[in-house]
């Protein structure tokens, strides 16, 4: 019986030395496995005389739940160690501040059409907008463009699929159509007719991409028609804009005679480089930036829509606002607006 409380101390002094799970088990194989030394002791019995046999064996089961008693305790204390182990490793510390939402910001293009916008509200200009899927009628044909134009070709324009004459618009122009025949039903009969000033900025596609194209980008299409518009009206309403967009009294424009199918003249207007005076990288040594196409409203144009192109003229302009917010900030590839990227973006809250 002496032997049997030494199995058991030993036991319960050699489990609690051991911290490590995998460990404890082959300890305990080592006295209640099948031949651990409790087992043997419990085999031995029935070498006893049967007058002994009862208290022995009641004795060894005793050992026995002592000793079970003292595996189940220890491996208790491993399994708690190890959660405390856990809990320890993956801390947190509830009582640093959190991160903050911080507060969106205008995309820099979206700040440039507001501020367009507003510049030229200030001068009595109405802002429209129009349908970004065009008909090929408002898109082109009201606007003069003959079948056989290169802009119809399909290398420019993207086409709807299966949507024989839909399109999305390669310029804002269609715009002028659209907003000409609303003023026109708007005021049915009115002698003279009410004077049109309008602007409309809005997203347009075409197929093309590199560091200075997206094919989605935006303009700013421009639109007065009166009983006496002129050039002379175009060309001091658009530099007076540019000079006070960019905030330089002396910024230099000029207007450079060209062709488009809507405008008879028309022109395209350059501005002084605003990051040199004389050349750099930016207006290919030229000092100068292409940033608008203009003129006068086409008769054609006037006729379509059905305003007498004997009494009233007009001009129009379209202008890449995309362009402008690149000068303006120093931006140097168009990529970085369409990215997404808020390194980019949070410099222009
Ligand atoms: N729509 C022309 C373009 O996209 C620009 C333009 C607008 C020219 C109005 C003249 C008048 O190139």
């Amino acid at each position: 019986m002496q032997e049997l409380e030494q199995l058991v101390s030993r036991a319960t002094a050699e489990f609690s030395a051991i911290s490590d799970a995998a460990q404890l088990e082959q300890a305990k194989a080592l006295y209640l496995g099948k031949s651990g030394s409790l087992t043997e002791l419990l085999k031995g019995l029935g070498k006893l005389p049967p007058e002994e046999r009862k208290s022995v064996g009641a004795a060894i089961n005793q050992g026995k739940q002592a000793i079970e008693a003292a595996l189940e305790e220890r491996r208790e204390h491993i399994r708690r160690a190890a959660l405390a182990a856990q809990l320890q490793a993956e801390a947190l510390d509830i009582t640093l501040p959190g991160r903050g939402m911080g507060l969106g910001g205008l995309h820099p293009a979206t700040r440039t059409l507001e501020r367009i916008e507003e510049l030229f509200r200030s001068i009595g200009f109405e802002v429209a907008d129009g349908p970004e899927i065009e008909d090929d009628f408002h898109n082109f044909t009201a606007l003069n463009t003959p079948e056989n134009h290169p802009a119809r070709s399909m290398h420019d324009t993207f086409y709807l699929e299966n949507a024989p004459g839909l399109l999305l618009r390669t310029h804002t122009s269609p715009i002028q159509v659209r907003y000409m025949e609303e003023h026109l039903a708007r005021h049915k009969g009115v002698e003279p007719m009410p004077p049109i000033k309008v602007i409309a900025p809005g997203r347009v596609y075409r197929v093309d991409s590199d560091a200075t194209h997206s094919p989605m980008f935006h303009q700013v299409e421009g639109l007065w028609v009166g009983e006496d518009v002129s050039f002379a009206n175009l060309k001091g309403v658009f530099t007076d804009f540019l000079r006070r967009f960019f905030e330089r009294e002396d910024l230099k424009v000029r207007f450079r005679p060209s062709f488009f199918p809507f405008t008879e003249p028309s022109a395209e207007v350059d501005m002084g480089c605003v990051f040199c005076s004389d050349g750099c990288r930016v207006c290919s040594h030229t000092g100068w930036l292409e940033i608008a196409g203009c003129g006068m409203v086409h008769p054609n144009v006037l006729k379509h829509v059905g305003i007498d192109s004997e009494k009233y003229l007009g001009f129009a302009f379209g202008v890449g606002p995309d362009r402008l917010t690149m000068l303006r900030y120093g931006i140097n590839d168009l990529r970085l607006f369409y990215d997404g990227d808020l390194r980019f973006l949070s410099q222009f809250k």
